[in-house]
């Protein structure tokens, strides 16, 4: 053969092969896995315990079904053996994520450049200290109408604050508490406590709705529930769920909050075993973080008659009981708020949410704080899943933040006017 013929094929057999090499660097992915028998479920169960694999969704392989989607984060030194061994068993996946790792990097960009004043702060992710930093600025340039509530510290000693949103002195004066982010990896739930925040303190007085709700009601608000798991999905493992407090009997850390409290506690449906994601914890309250909300609760029930816990994926509403598939006592009226809520939702934005009690919504979940506050006497209480449905997963993108929380918003506002309507009229008819 031709020399130059023989280097062009050479130089040509490294270009296609260094091409290769660089297509086919190895990402952390999403998979969303369907598994179709039941010899097929127990595999996705092993996948998901053996591999170093987070389940996504459903929390916990205990729940894994014939014919429900399973999202599983796969690292990428793990891909070619998970794929592999679905693949050997001819189980369907599809791949949701491509580049998780890039979406990763994606959401911790730029997050403290911009001051706090611009729109666009509201529309990155913070890290902790950078939250708590937002919560002292809130307060110093609002002193008249948020205060600032220290209800306790987390396992690892860090301050639970909370902020008051108050407008007025009225006699009797009823009021709201939101909670953020009881689970560390889904970001979007404080983002939308600070978006809250922001909206009440700007449109006061302006919308009608925000001014309704705080002319009647004290808004306590929870920005970040888990900072000790918050800080680390931001330093060490972005798919940490649980808080990170340490148990006696077992290497693995920490519990999950929102099984922790005193509701049908660690029945069905949570689990005993440290190393489980829905760890319920050594006992009711066992946990800094949860007995902190549920002290400041126990001692503000009287004002109290909202209550929101904010999560995400799935976008769902939901309302006692998630701890019983028993109904509640006012279940007629939950459905009816959520309904409305979900119905704006759809008309506004476009976006749709399921609904109804948690236990026949999902799956059994006791020792959850909204069944808890519920059973205290709070008669309004929900449970938010925001965005999305597993595209992103807890990886939403930051250009996503805007319309997953004014979606919310909208229902928060949707729920706030209408408990306010019943119980004035309750008052009026005394
Ligand atoms: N995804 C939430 C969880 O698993 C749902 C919470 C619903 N309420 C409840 N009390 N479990 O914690
Ligand atoms: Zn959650």
């Amino acid at each position: 053969m031709d020399p130059d013929i023989m280097k062009t094929l050479w130089i040509l057999f490294v270009l296609l092969n260094l091409d290769k090499g660089y297509c086919t660097k190895t990402h952390d992915q999403v998979l969303s896995i369907t598994p179709k028998t039941q010899e097929q479920v127990d595999i996705v169960k092993n996948v998901s315990t053996q591999f170093e694999t987070v389940l996504w969704q459903p929390v916990s392989p205990h729940f894994i079904k014939e014919e429900n989607q399973v999202h599983l984060f796969v690292p990428a030194n793990s891909s070619t053996s998970v794929k592999g061994l679905l693949e050997k068993n001819t189980i369907t996946y599809e791949v949701l994520l491509t580049k998780a790792d890039e979406l990763m990097a994606m959401q911790t960009r730029d997050n403290s450049t911009d001051p706090r004043s611009s729109s666009s702060f509201y529309e990155r992710y913070h890290s902790l200290e950078d939250i708590y930093d937002w919560i002292n600025r809130t307060i110093q340039d609002s002193p008249n109408t948020a205060n600032l509530i220290l209800i306790g510290s987390s396992y690892e000693k860090r301050p639970l604050y909370a902020l008051k949103l108050s407008l007025n002195n009225r006699p009797n004066k009823k009021a709201m508490w939101i909670d953020c982010g009881i689970h560390a990896r889904e970001w979007i739930a404080p983002a939308f406590c600070l978006w809250f925040v922001r909206h009440a303190l700007l449109h006061y007085g302006k919308n009608q709705d925000i001014t309704n709700i705080l002319d009647n009601m004290d808004v306590y608000i929870l920005p970040v529930m888990n900072p000790d798991g918050y800080l680390y999905t931001w330093t060490t493992d972005r798919m940490w769920r649980k808080n990170r407090s340490i148990s006696n009997s077992s290497i693995c850390v920490g519990a999950d909050l929102n099984r922790n409290f005193d509701a049908n506690w660690c029945t069905v449906g949570a689990s005993h075993d440290p190393c489980s994601e829905i760890y319920c914890g050594e006992f009711p309250e066992s946990e800094p973080e949860s007995q902190a909300v549920a002290d400041f609760l126990r001692s503000h029930k009287d004002s109290v008659q909202l209550y929101f816990s904010i999560h995400s994926y799935s976008q769902m509403l939901l309302f006692p009981y998630s701890c019983t598939l028993d109904e509640a006592e006012n279940h007629k009226d939950l459905l009816e708020m959520a309904k409305e809520a979900v119905e704006k939702i759809q008309r506004y934005y476009r976006n749709n949410y399921k609904y109804g009690a948690g236990a026949r919504t999902i799956y059994l979940a006791p020792g959850g704080s909204d069944d808890w506050a519920y059973n205290l006497g709070i008669k309004y209480s929900f449970t938010f899943e925001l965005q999305d449905r597993g595209q992103y997963g807890f990886l939403l993108p930051p250009f996503r933040i805007s319309k997953a929380c004014n979606e919310a918003l909208t229902a928060v506002k949707s729920i706030a006017l209408r408990v306010i309507e019943k119980t004035q009229v309750a008052r009026s008819s005394v």
